[in-house]
C-alpha cells in the first residue's frame, strides 16, 4: 500500500534541501559573477574565503541529502499522484521531479570536480575531502562553466516545481501540498 503522505523524515529533508539549495545558488551566482577578485574587493578577503568555503559545505551537504532522500524513498515508498490528474499532467510531474533528482546530485558532482581539477581544496566544513583527481586548469575551466549552466538549469526547472505546487495548492486544491507539508 502507498502512504497518503511522505514520511516525516521525507518532508523535512525536502524542505531542508530546498532552503540549503537556495542559499548554495545566491552564494554560487554571486561568486560566479564577481569572480574571487571581484568578490574580495567588494567584501574582503576573509568574507570571501568564508563564502567559498560554505558554498562548497552546503554544496557537499546537498550531495549526502540527496543520497539519504533517495534511500528513503526506496525504504519508505512515496503517495501515488492523484487518480484525476491527466496524463500530461502526469507527465510535467514526474519529469520535473526526475530532472531535480538528476540535477541535484550532478550540481554538487561537477562543483567538486571543477574545484578539485583546478588544485583548490574541497572544503566541508571543519575538515578538507579528497579531491579524487588529478590537478587539470582547462577541464577545471570548462566544469565550472558547467556548473554555471546546470545552476541556471536548476533555477528554470525549480521555477516550474514551486509555480506548479502552487497551482495544486490555491487553484486545484487537490491535496497535494499536505502530503509534503511540514505540520
Ligand atoms: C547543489 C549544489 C550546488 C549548487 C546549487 C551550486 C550552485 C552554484 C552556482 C549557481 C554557481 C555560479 C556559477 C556561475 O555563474 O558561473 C556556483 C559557483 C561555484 N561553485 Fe557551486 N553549487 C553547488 C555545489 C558545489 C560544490 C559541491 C562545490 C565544491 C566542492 C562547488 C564549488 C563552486 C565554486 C568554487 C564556485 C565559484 C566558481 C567561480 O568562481 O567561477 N559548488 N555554484
Amino acid at each position: 500500500m502507498q502512504p497518503a503522505r511522505y514520511h516525516v523524515a521525507q518532508r523535512l529533508i525536502h524542505w531542508l534541501i530546498a532552503l540549503v539549495v537556495l542559499g548554495a545558488l545566491t552564494v554560487g551566482f554571486t561568486l560566479g559573477t564577481l569572480g574571487f577578485e571581484g568578490a574580495r574587493d567588494r567584501f574582503g578577503l576573509e568574507a570571501t574565503n568564508a563564502l567559498y568555503k560554505y558554498h562548497k559545505s552546503f554544496g557537499v551537504l546537498i550531495l549526502g541529502l540527496m543520497v539519504l532522500r533517495l534511500g528513503l524513498w526506496v525504504a519508505l515508498g512515496r503517495p501515488a499522484l492523484p487518480q484525476d490528474m491527466t496524463v500530461p499532467q502526469r507527465l510535467a510531474a514526474i519529469a520535473t521531479h526526475a530532472a531535480l533528482y538528476l540535477l541535484l546530485i550532478a550540481m554538487p558532482v561537477v562543483g567538486w570536480m571543477a574545484t578539485a581539477a583546478g588544485g583548490f581544496p574541497i572544503e566541508f566544513f571543519g575538515w578538507v575531502l579528497p579531491g579524487l583527481m588529478a590537478k587539470d586548469p582547462a577541464l577545471s575551466e570548462w566544469l565550472y562553466g558547467l556548473h554555471g549552466t546546470l545552476g541556471i538549469a536548476i533555477l528554470a526547472v525549480a521555477g516550474l516545481h514551486v509555480a506548479a505546487a502552487l497551482w495544486h495548492w490555491r487553484v486545484r486544491r487537490d491535496g497535494i501540498m499536505r502530503r509534503i507539508s511540514l505540520p
